[in-house]
């Protein structure tokens, strides 16, 4: 129906007739004549409707309200001497009209768009609205461009583009399945692939060699600003590889995709092991835009004459003593402020936060009086501090300390008062040689996922079970994770033995996979990147809901089609499912 897109037009055009299309996005009347402000995808364009050019046109215009759909024809012309808009791209020029046409009308938009202030719930419910605004309409702009770079980027690589099932068996990536009810098969069920994983590596057995896929996954946990229920992973799968070759693909198509985005970003990246990362940063997914590590101490407190400290010491294969030093702390925080982050970390299980600050003439602070000078200047020389300087500590079992001094550095760098966070800056970092398993409540689970390539499985203690694993961290977020796996049936059954799989539950739940080992299955790992996430991170938005485009709720239900809805009891029936009474 159009001649041009509203920005395609300029001075250059001055003089031509033209269509042009879109939504009103605001009207003035300003005596007698009438200003509309025409959107399309590219943006705004000023329509001119003046009795004197044309009555019938003027007629119509009296009638147009926001968001009306237009259809204007006209003539470019220049905008009067003073005013010109330099803030429109189209702000020299102006159409005047000589034939207008009310396409369709539009009742008043429930919210104004792209104010900040509305509730979430209402711009989810008119998503479609929510859309209409530039800045959200940018981000799938972005999205669309990154995905094709990806495919590109992998086409090149040799990497084949294979489609996987859907409606499938359950996959064990962690979490509770999404269940389909099957009509022919009462009472049997298919799951939603949690990932494609199993399927990759069948394309693997198979001898595709290079695999990957930009697959929809889905995954029945608690959401958060960085997970949806269904979200979308960049899939990757290759074969006779060892866990660099992967790494190297990886960051190639992580290098192109950035690119695509306009951020030309530095390859290879860091690299950290789990272990570092976890007792430096409390954290396997550390942002290292900034450093503040901790080190350990608890070879120091052990000599303290506090029974509190010099306990927790006397188990430091159990527990941990940290130390956080933050340059400059004394400067920055009052005593106040040092007592009150303490409120901070008791909210994640802390007994409490003790704390020295580094002064002309020593270290001061309440826990001095248990140290001899020797331990203190020990501190010292542990943390390097200089005068001006604090030192935090937390004391007490390892994954505890860990977990909230981790959360205390971040706090800290978020801090208004200290604000280390460049929030320009993309640091990658590849968090190396995790541990294949972790013990929750005496259940070995797998820490990755049960295909993972365990380093040597002949070590007695199964926490320190390594393996050949890897996640790819962006400012602090996981962006993506993988592993080479298990190529030998051999070596599959004993890992499944180890986290209490029995042989008939792992026939029944990965009989295939185990089958497939027995076929010349060759040696192969790869990775998924959460897409979802990388462009939250590209975009910088603080949730994934705002880089998706029909998003869930953090209940994970869909406000726009009221998903999930109960249905006929016709369709139960054929599903041969009743329900239970429900207290709602
Ligand atoms: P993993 O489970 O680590 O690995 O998932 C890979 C990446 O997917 C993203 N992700 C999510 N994004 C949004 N919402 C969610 N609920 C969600 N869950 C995960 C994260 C994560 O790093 N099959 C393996 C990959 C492999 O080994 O090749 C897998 O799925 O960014």
């Amino acid at each position: 129906m159009r001649t041009h897109y509203c920005t395609e037009l300029g001075k250059d055009d001055i003089g031509k007739e033209v269509t042009v299309v879109g939504w009103a996005n605001s009207y003035r009347d300003h005596g007698g004549i009438i200003f509309i402000d025409l959107r399309d995808k590219t943006g705004l364009l000023q329509l001119v409707c003046d009795p004197a050019d044309s009555k019938e046109a003027h007629k119509v215009a009296n009638d147009v309200r926001d968001e009306y759909v237009l259809v204007a024809k006209g003539k470019v012309r220049a905008r009067g001497e003073g005013l010109e808009n330099p803030k429109l791209k189209t702000g020299a020029i102006e159409i005047i009209v000589d034939e207008l046409i009310i396409e369709n009308r539009s009742a008043p938009l429930p919210f104004v768009l792209g104010d900040k202030n509305v509730n979430e719930e209402i711009k989810l419910k008119y998503r479609y609205l929510d859309l209409r605004d530039e800045e959200a309409f940018n981000v799938f702009k972005l999205r669309s461009k990154v995905a094709i770079a990806a495919r590109n980027s992998l086409d090149e690589m040799g990497f084949l583009d294979v489609e996987t099932p859907i409606l499938t068996k359950s996959t064990p990536e962690g979490a509770r399945d999404y269940l389909v009810p099957s009509r022919v098969h009462p009472g049997e069920f298919y799951a939603l692939p949690q990932s494609p994983q199993l399927f990759k590596q069948l394309l693997m057995v198979a001898g595709f060699d290079r695999y990957f896929q930009i697959a929809k996954c889905f995954r029945d946990e608690d959401l958060r600003a960085d997970r949806q229920p269904e979200f979308t992973q960049i899939d990757v799968e290759m074969s006779f590889c060892d866990q660099e070759d992967v790494i190297t693909v990886a960051e190639k198509l992580l290098k192109d995709m950035f690119s695509a985005a306009g951020f030309e970003i530095q390859t290879p990246f860091n690299r950290i092991s789990y272990k570092e990362a976890m007792e430096r940063y409390g954290s396997d997914k550390p942002d290292l835009r900034y450093d503040l590590g901790m080190v350990d101490v608890i070879d120091i407190f052990a000599k303290c004459k506090n029974e509190i400290f010099s306990n927790i010491a006397k188990d430091p294969k159990k527990n941990r003593i940290k130390a956080l030093k933050v340059p400059e702390g004394d400067n920055i925080f009052s005593k106040r402020e040092m007592k009150g982050f303490e409120d901070y970390v008791r909210k994640f299980g802390a007994a409490g936060l003790g704390y020295f600050q580094m002064k002309e003439d020593g270290l001061k602070g309440p826990l001095t009086k248990f140290f001899e000078e020797e331990e203190l200047q020990a501190i010292i020389d542990r943390t390097e501090l200089k005068v001006g300087d604090v030192v935090f500590f937390g004391a007490g079992e390892k994954k505890l300390v860990l977990d909230y001094m981790g959360r205390f550095r971040i706090f800290l760098a978020e801090h208004e008062k200290m604000n280390l966070i460049d929030k320009d800056r993309f640091e990658f970092v590849w968090v190396v040689d995790f541990p294949m398993f972790e013990v929750e409540d005496g259940k070995v689970k797998a820490l990755h996922h049960p295909f993972t390539m365990p380093k040597n499985l002949d070590v007695d203690d199964v926490e320190e079970i390594e393996s050949v694993a890897y996640d790819i961290v962006l400012n602090g977020v996981e962006l993506g994770g993988g592993s080479i796996r298990i190529h030998k049936e051999e070596i599959q059954e004993r890992v499944f033995k180890l986290l209490g799989i029995s042989d008939e539950e792992a026939k029944e739940k990965f009989g295939f996979l185990l089958d497939a080992l027995k076929f010349g299955a060759p040696p192969h790992g790869g990775f998924a990147i959460g897409f979802d996430r990388l462009i939250m991170l590209l975009t910088k938005k603080d949730s994934i809901r705002d880089v998706i485009a029909f998003p869930k709720t953090q209940k994970a239900s869909c406000l726009l089609t009221e998903a999930p809805s109960e249905v006929a009891l016709e369709q139960l029936r054929e599903l041969n499912i009743r329900l239970r009474e429900m207290n709602k």
